[in-house]
């Protein structure tokens, strides 16, 4: 897979997408956005990626926002479908995928770029990291589900504090409030992302997909989460996994998943 904006690489089941405008600061541009877009398709479809990681390439930024040069002249219309489109191709796509996603956030993760950090399914950061939604600066508002993600995450009133002075915070208040699940060092950034792959890595893909599709389903609309757990864990009866889990422990040796 040959992308312009995007760098892919895989060690043993963890793929690693870096997003790689370092002159840009990872500025999420329509190209990124589509890049990204097929490169998450094409890991969810194949069957021995069991964890990605998504980074920014070079020292300075995760991501800083969606790249205001192409939208600064648009108007209403293109506006909501320029929020329309990222919503459908990217945010929402990463947040429903099967394959945990776990974003390491290396650097300034703004606007655009800590909503997609917050569409992935968990977050590690730099110590050097910065967050925070700077639209309201620019006379606009979070569009790729920050105004709804960020609430969820560290609750409506932290959430329409950051959003409403465009503030940075950093890594400490970050963890505080349950943005970031761990900060680390610089230097060792990758490696607690790869711990953490490879510990998910270990795990039944096909139950770990049931349980995303799980907690996705509090956060959607005029749908009953428990309703749909309930149908998740029955359906994880009928999976090679599930066969494979158990007779593996009732056999005292590891499982081998195959992902069926
Ligand atoms: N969109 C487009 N280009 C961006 C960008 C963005 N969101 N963020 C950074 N860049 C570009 C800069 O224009 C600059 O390009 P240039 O060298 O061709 O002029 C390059 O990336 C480096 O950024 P620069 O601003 O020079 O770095 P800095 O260290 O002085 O400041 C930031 C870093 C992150 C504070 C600053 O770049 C910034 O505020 N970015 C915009 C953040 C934002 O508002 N994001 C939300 C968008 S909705």
């Amino acid at each position: 897979m040959d992308f312009e904006n995007i760098l892919i690489s895989d060690k043993e089941a963890v793929r690693t997408i870096t997003i790689n405008r370092p002159a840009k600061l990872n500025a999420l541009n329509k190209q990124t956005i589509d890049d990204l877009s097929k490169a998450f398709i094409a890991a969810e479809e194949d069957k021995n990626i069991r964890a990605i990681i998504l980074t920014g390439s070079g020292e300075k930024a995760f991501v800083a926002g969606a790249d205001i040069s192409e939208f600064a002249h648009y108007e209403k219309d293109q506006g909501e479908e320029l929020s329309a489109d990222g919503h459908k191709k990217l945010f929402n796509r990463v947040e429903q995928l099967g394959t945990p996603v776990i974003a390491a956030i290396n650097g300034f993760a703004l606007g655009g770029g800590l909503e997609l950090a917050m569409s992935c399914h968990m977050r590690v950061a730099s110590s050097k990291a910065k967050m925070g939604l700077p639209e309201v600066s620019l006379g606009v508002i979070p569009g790729y589900g920050g105004t709804q993600r960020l609430a969820q995450l560290v609750g409506k009133g932290r959430a329409l504090e950051m959003i409403s002075t465009a503030g940075m915070i950093g890594v400490v208040e970050a963890h505080q409030m349950g943005l970031v699940n761990h900060v680390v060092e610089p230097e060792v950034l990758m490696e607690k992302c790869v711990a953490i792959a490879s510990s998910i890595s270990r795990n039944s893909p096909t139950a770990i997909k049931a349980a995303i599709r799980a907690v996705n389903a509090q956060y959607a609309e005029g749908v009953d989460g428990y309703a749909v757990e309930i149908e998740a864990f029955g359906s994880c009866f009928d999976s090679e996994d599930f066969k494979e889990g158990t007779t593996a422990f009732l056999e005292k040796r590891k499982p081998q998943f195959s992902g069926e």
